[in-house]
């Protein structure tokens, strides 16, 4: 399949040719691929695929093999995942992260102080990005105690909090009932309507077709296409690799 020509928006992040090698295992091949300002892009591919490990590559958890990843014009490659995070790109974990002997608002006030050192003003972007989160009524449950499903809202909103211009989600939906993966699909979308780029890696599609504007799919570490989800959807060698197998129905 041909790859989709790019948007006219400028692109904020550009993902040129990133291979990432594990001793003998080539976990990205040189894949490429850019995110429009203010698009919201799936990526999608099979247990294994190269997904998290891109995602690793771009937020500076890893130092891609070989390729480079620019953010707002700037070659980022190699950055320590701090220094990306001031710069505007946050992410989320796929096991969240969590500091879990701390409460909902305290660990959302750690994303926070990366735009403030004022106690007063992080309790505030805390208590702020709560309620858009629809966690407020949590704000002094201690992390142990939550359920998945506010356990993955709380991961959004610590991310949410470090004020991104981009933010990566790293199956956000994973583990929720179809009534709460409704709930984080409109929380998605509140933050979709903010103007912040998107790039979210989900197996649960009927929580992602609704939120993207185009889907990305890795298999074996190779982007195999880059569209619009109709395309995607239709392609064979997507459905041969991912789609004809198990999909994660998210219940
Ligand atoms: N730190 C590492 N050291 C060695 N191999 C790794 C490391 N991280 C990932 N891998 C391997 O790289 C490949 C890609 O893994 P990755 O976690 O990126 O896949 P994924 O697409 O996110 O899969 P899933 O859908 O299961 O989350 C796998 O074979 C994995 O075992
Ligand atoms: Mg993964």
């Amino acid at each position: 399949m041909a790859p989709r020509e790019g948007s006219t928006l400028k692109p904020i992040l550009e993902i040129n040719e990133v291979s990432k090698r594990f001793a003998g295992l080539l976990a990205n091949d040189s894949v490429s691929f850019s995110v429009a300002d203010g698009e919201c892009v799936g990526l999608i591919g099979p247990n294994g695929a190269g997904k998290t490990t891109l995602f690793n590559c771009v937020a500076g958890y890893y130092t891609p093999t070989s390729g480079t990843v620019v953010f707002e014009g700037t070659d980022i490659t190699g950055w320590r995942p701090n220094a990306v995070c001031y710069g505007g790109l946050a992410r989320t974990f796929q096991i969240v992260k969590a500091i879990r002997n701390m409460t909902v608002l305290e660990n959302v006030m750690v994303g926070a102080f990366c735009r403030t050192s004022s106690v007063d003003e992080a309790r505030k972007i805390g208590l702020r990005v709560l309620e858009e989160c629809e966690l407020d009524e949590k704000k002094d449950v201690v992390v142990s105690a939550l359920t998945i499903a506010d356990l993955k809202r709380l991961e959004i909103a610590r991310a949410w909090a470090t004020k991104p211009r981009m933010l990566l989600l790293d199956e956000a939906m994973a583990g929720l009932t179809s009534t709460e993966t409704k709930q984080a699909v409109s929380l998605v979308r509140r933050i979709k309507g903010t103007g912040v780029a998107l790039l979210m890696v989900e197996h649960v599609m009927e929580a992602l077709i609704p939120l993207v504007d185009r889907i990305v799919v890795l298999d074996q570490g190779r982007k195999i296409a880059d569209d619009q989800p109709e395309v995607v959807l239709s392609d064979e060698q997507v459905i041969s690799a991912y789609l004809g197998g198990e999909v994660d129905a998210g219940n």
